[in-house]
Protein backbone atom coordinates (compact mmCIF):
# COMPACT_ATOMS: atom_id res chain seq x y z
CA UNK A 1 0.00 0.00 0.00
CA UNK A 2 1.53 3.39 -1.13
CA UNK A 3 2.20 5.52 2.38
CA UNK A 4 3.56 8.53 3.10
CA UNK A 5 7.12 9.03 4.35
CA UNK A 6 7.45 11.49 7.45
CA UNK A 7 10.30 13.40 8.52
CA UNK A 8 9.98 14.51 12.23
CA UNK A 9 11.94 17.48 13.84
CA UNK A 10 12.15 17.79 17.75
CA UNK A 11 14.29 19.83 20.34
CA UNK A 12 13.09 18.22 23.49
CA UNK A 13 11.31 15.61 25.00
CA UNK A 14 9.75 14.32 22.37
CA UNK A 15 6.56 13.50 24.11
CA UNK A 16 4.76 14.23 20.77
CA UNK A 17 6.85 12.50 18.88
CA UNK A 18 6.03 9.19 20.98
CA UNK A 19 2.41 9.99 20.38
CA UNK A 20 2.72 10.01 16.95
CA UNK A 21 5.04 6.84 16.78
CA UNK A 22 2.36 5.19 19.18
CA UNK A 23 -0.71 6.00 16.46
CA UNK A 24 1.24 4.44 13.81
CA UNK A 25 -1.32 1.57 12.51
CA UNK A 26 -3.68 2.90 14.51
CA UNK A 27 -5.12 6.92 13.73
CA UNK A 28 -2.16 6.91 11.36
CA UNK A 29 -2.36 4.82 8.35
CA UNK A 30 -1.50 6.46 5.37
CA UNK A 31 2.04 7.47 6.58
CA UNK A 32 5.29 5.84 8.21
CA UNK A 33 7.50 8.17 10.72
CA UNK A 34 10.87 7.32 8.42
CA UNK A 35 13.00 9.71 9.94
CA UNK A 36 13.43 11.48 13.25
CA UNK A 37 15.78 14.59 13.13
CA UNK A 38 16.90 15.85 16.73
CA UNK A 39 18.24 19.62 16.50
CA UNK A 40 20.70 19.02 19.33
CA UNK A 41 22.78 15.85 20.80
CA UNK A 42 21.57 13.85 23.23
CA UNK A 43 17.50 14.43 23.02
CA UNK A 44 14.99 11.94 24.23
CA UNK A 45 13.61 12.17 20.70
CA UNK A 46 16.56 11.09 19.24
CA UNK A 47 16.24 7.89 21.84
CA UNK A 48 12.50 7.35 21.64
CA UNK A 49 13.32 7.02 17.53
CA UNK A 50 16.38 4.74 18.16
CA UNK A 51 14.17 2.59 20.44
CA UNK A 52 11.63 1.88 17.60
CA UNK A 53 14.03 1.58 14.87
CA UNK A 54 13.53 4.10 13.55
CA UNK A 55 16.18 6.73 11.69
CA UNK A 56 17.27 9.07 13.89
CA UNK A 57 19.67 12.12 12.52
CA UNK A 58 21.04 14.98 14.93
CA UNK A 59 21.27 17.98 13.40
CA UNK A 60 22.57 20.63 15.92
CA UNK A 61 20.44 23.77 14.90
CA UNK A 62 22.96 26.11 16.22
CA UNK A 63 25.47 24.97 13.69
CA UNK A 64 26.57 26.97 10.25
CA UNK A 65 24.09 25.32 7.97
CA UNK A 66 21.55 23.56 9.96
CA UNK A 67 19.04 23.87 7.12
CA UNK A 68 20.89 22.82 4.09
CA UNK A 69 21.58 19.80 5.92
CA UNK A 70 18.34 19.08 7.45
CA UNK A 71 16.94 19.48 3.28
CA UNK A 72 19.23 16.99 2.41
CA UNK A 73 18.60 14.77 4.88
CA UNK A 74 14.79 14.86 4.10
CA UNK A 75 15.88 14.59 -0.09
CA UNK A 76 18.43 11.43 1.04
CA UNK A 77 15.22 9.94 2.81
CA UNK A 78 12.41 10.79 0.29
CA UNK A 79 10.47 12.22 3.04
CA UNK A 80 7.10 13.29 1.90
CA UNK A 81 6.09 16.19 4.66
CA UNK A 82 7.68 17.42 7.85
CA UNK A 83 5.74 17.66 10.80
CA UNK A 84 7.58 19.76 13.88
CA UNK A 85 7.24 18.41 17.22
CA UNK A 86 8.34 20.47 20.37
CA UNK A 87 10.74 22.22 17.57
CA UNK A 88 12.07 25.23 19.05
CA UNK A 89 13.52 26.94 15.77
CA UNK A 90 12.01 29.06 13.31
CA UNK A 91 12.25 27.79 9.67
CA UNK A 92 13.41 30.58 7.27
CA UNK A 93 10.72 31.26 4.07
CA UNK A 94 14.11 29.83 1.97
CA UNK A 95 13.87 26.42 3.78
CA UNK A 96 9.89 26.85 3.42
CA UNK A 97 10.00 27.04 -0.49
CA UNK A 98 12.97 24.36 -0.93
CA UNK A 99 11.18 21.77 0.61
CA UNK A 100 8.60 20.90 -1.50
CA UNK A 101 6.14 18.52 0.66
CA UNK A 102 3.39 20.47 3.48
CA UNK A 103 5.45 20.67 7.15
CA UNK A 104 3.14 21.39 9.76
CA UNK A 105 3.75 22.32 13.64
CA UNK A 106 1.55 21.61 16.73
CA UNK A 107 1.30 25.15 19.14
CA UNK A 108 0.09 24.17 22.75
CA UNK A 109 -2.32 27.01 22.54
CA UNK A 110 -5.91 28.17 20.66
CA UNK A 111 -4.12 30.20 17.53
CA UNK A 112 -4.46 32.94 17.33
CA UNK A 113 -3.83 33.51 21.26
CA UNK A 114 -0.56 33.33 22.79
CA UNK A 115 1.56 32.61 19.98
CA UNK A 116 4.19 33.67 17.68
CA UNK A 117 7.49 35.15 18.63
CA UNK A 118 8.36 34.35 22.51
CA UNK A 119 5.56 31.82 22.80
CA UNK A 120 6.89 28.38 23.73
CA UNK A 121 6.86 26.01 26.11
CA UNK A 122 5.94 26.80 29.84
CA UNK A 123 5.93 30.17 28.39
CA UNK A 124 2.61 29.77 26.22
CA UNK A 125 0.69 28.57 29.23
CA UNK A 126 1.81 30.85 31.65
CA UNK A 127 0.83 33.46 29.03
CA UNK A 128 -2.76 31.66 29.17
CA UNK A 129 -2.99 32.03 33.34
CA UNK A 130 -1.53 35.24 33.37
CA UNK A 131 -4.36 36.67 30.82
CA UNK A 132 -6.98 34.41 32.48
CA UNK A 133 -8.59 32.29 30.47
CA UNK A 134 -10.72 29.96 30.99
CA UNK A 135 -10.73 27.80 28.19
CA UNK A 136 -6.86 27.19 26.56
CA UNK A 137 -5.95 23.80 24.12
CA UNK A 138 -3.74 22.82 21.45
CA UNK A 139 -3.33 23.75 17.17
CA UNK A 140 -2.07 21.98 14.67
CA UNK A 141 -1.30 24.14 11.36
CA UNK A 142 0.83 24.37 8.24
CA UNK A 143 4.21 25.99 8.43
CA UNK A 144 4.61 29.61 6.40
CA UNK A 145 7.10 32.16 7.45
CA UNK A 146 5.49 33.84 9.80
CA UNK A 147 6.10 31.92 13.41
CA UNK A 148 2.72 29.91 13.96
CA UNK A 149 1.44 31.61 11.08
CA UNK A 150 -0.12 29.06 8.96
CA UNK A 151 -3.27 27.72 7.97
CA UNK A 152 -5.00 26.11 10.82
CA UNK A 153 -5.83 22.39 10.32
CA UNK A 154 -6.89 20.95 13.59
CA UNK A 155 -7.71 22.52 17.14
CA UNK A 156 -8.78 21.05 20.55
CA UNK A 157 -9.56 23.05 23.53
CA UNK A 158 -8.79 21.88 27.38
CA UNK A 159 -10.39 23.24 30.91
CA UNK A 160 -8.29 25.81 32.53
CA UNK A 161 -8.96 24.51 36.63
CA UNK A 162 -8.60 26.76 39.39
CA UNK A 163 -4.98 26.32 40.73
CA UNK A 164 -3.49 25.14 37.71
CA UNK A 165 0.15 25.97 37.13
CA UNK A 166 1.79 26.02 33.99
CA UNK A 167 3.34 22.89 34.25
CA UNK A 168 -0.56 21.11 35.50
CA UNK A 169 -1.55 22.87 32.85
CA UNK A 170 1.16 21.86 29.74
CA UNK A 171 0.39 18.12 31.26
CA UNK A 172 -3.29 18.47 30.41
CA UNK A 173 -3.17 20.14 26.91
CA UNK A 174 -0.30 17.68 26.03
CA UNK A 175 -2.28 14.68 27.53
CA UNK A 176 -5.96 15.42 26.10
CA UNK A 177 -5.54 17.94 23.19
CA UNK A 178 -1.67 17.42 21.24
CA UNK A 179 -0.96 13.98 21.82
CA UNK A 180 -4.29 13.45 19.75
CA UNK A 181 -4.86 15.96 17.57
CA UNK A 182 -0.85 15.46 16.00
CA UNK A 183 -1.30 11.83 14.72
CA UNK A 184 -5.15 13.20 13.72
CA UNK A 185 -3.47 15.35 11.64
CA UNK A 186 -0.44 13.73 10.44
CA UNK A 187 -3.00 11.30 9.13
CA UNK A 188 -4.88 14.13 7.09
CA UNK A 189 -1.58 15.07 5.62
CA UNK A 190 -0.62 11.83 5.17
CA UNK A 191 -4.19 10.43 3.56
CA UNK A 192 -3.63 13.58 0.91
CA UNK A 193 -0.45 12.77 -0.37
CA UNK A 194 -1.10 9.29 -0.89
CA UNK A 195 -4.22 10.53 -2.61
CA UNK A 196 -1.18 12.71 -4.96
CA UNK A 197 0.90 9.65 -5.13
CA UNK A 198 -1.83 7.86 -6.53
CA UNK A 199 -2.66 10.45 -8.84
CA UNK A 200 0.47 9.91 -10.70
CA UNK A 201 0.58 6.47 -11.21
C1 LIG B 1 4.87 20.87 23.79
O1 LIG B 1 4.07 21.69 24.62
C2 LIG B 1 4.67 21.27 22.34
O2 LIG B 1 3.39 21.78 22.07
C3 LIG B 1 5.66 22.35 22.19
O3 LIG B 1 6.82 21.83 22.85
C4 LIG B 1 6.35 21.14 24.03
C5 LIG B 1 7.17 19.90 24.26
O4 LIG B 1 6.85 18.96 23.30
N1 LIG B 1 5.88 22.68 20.79
P1 LIG B 1 7.56 17.49 23.30
O5 LIG B 1 7.25 16.84 24.63
O6 LIG B 1 9.03 17.70 23.10
O7 LIG B 1 6.91 16.78 22.16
Amino acid sequence: MLTARIAVLASGGGTNLQALIDSQGRVLTHGKISLVIADKPGLQSELRARACGIAAAVIPRREEGFEEKVLQALEKYKIDFLVLAGFLGILSKDFIQRFPGPIINIHPSLIPSFCGKGFYGLRVHQAALDYGVKVTGATVHYVNEVPDGGQILLQKAVEVRAGDTAESLQSRVLREAEWKLLPQAAEIVSAQVVREKEEKL
